[in-house]
């Protein structure tokens, strides 16, 4: 298969549960089991969304780094690779300056009580002007699909942890696709979406947090 970079043994990799960092909204995202600078992505699920989601990304990451080169605003795909859990998508390990595995946006402001909320705005706001400045046509941008990256000095760096949104063209005519005033403009309404759904994520964290719970219940 194109972009497959196989398993050294030509075993499947073994995803144990431990390895699990987060469910997406098709996907399961593993650490790696012996290299800690990557993740593997699999499929949640049997549904037909879940088994493209991968492919999409690959499609979407490849199409990014061919338009702009190594951007480091976003996780960097490697290809695909066997695992038990189906075919996984090798990603870069997004950690934060200390080792730790960056939070989403997402889970920073539902978790985390602490969290400066005005600050995490100004990182989305600016993260999206960066992306509208560079022409760099990132849609799917909602709260968990963004990592924060902590830094040596406390600041805040956004990356783009889920590139699969670029080939999810749900315009009837996809102009944004190709026609820069479009593909602008969406990505200015995608970002004060970001931004309004920040706010009502954490204005809203204790329902969010009960319904994770509930999950996590109903998942034993
Ligand atoms: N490269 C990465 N580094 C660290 N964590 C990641 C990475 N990619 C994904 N994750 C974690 O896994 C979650 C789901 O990943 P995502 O790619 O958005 O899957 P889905 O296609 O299901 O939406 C993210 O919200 C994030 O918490
Ligand atoms: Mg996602």
């Amino acid at each position: 298969m194109e972009g497959d970079v196989g398993t050294g043994s030509g075993e499947p990799l073994i995803l144990s549960d431990e390895l699990l960092i987060n469910r997406g909204r098709g996907r399961l995202c593993y650490r790696h089991p012996v290299d800690r600078s990557l993740v593997i992505k699999v499929p949640a699920g049997p549904g037909s969304a879940a088994q493209a989601a991968n492919r999409k990304e690959w499609r979407g990451y490849r199409d990014l780094i061919r338009r702009h080169g190594r951007l480091p605003c976003v996780s960097h795909c490697h290809g695909f690779a066997a695992t038990d859990r189906g075919i996984g998508l090798i990603c870069d390990c997004i950690r934060d300056a200390d080792g730790a595995i960056a939070r989403s946006i997402y889970d920073i402001i539902v978790y985390d009580d602490a969290c400066d909320i005005e600050r995490i705005l100004a990182v989305a706001d600016s993260f999206g002007r960066f992306l509208l400045e560079h022409d760099i046509r990132l849609f799917d941008l909602n709260p968990k699909n963004i990592a924060l990256v902590q830094e040596q000095d406390g600041g805040y760096r956004a990356v783009a942890l889920d590139l699969k949104g670029r080939f999810d063209n749900n315009e009837f005519v996809p102009l944004s696709s190709y026609i820069g005033f479009f593909a602008r403009r969406k990505m200015r309404r995608r970002t004060r979406q970001l931004l309004e759904r920040i706010r009502f994520f954490h204005a809203n964290r204790d329902r969010y947090r009960a319904r994770q719970q509930y999950r996590r219940r109903s998942d034993l």
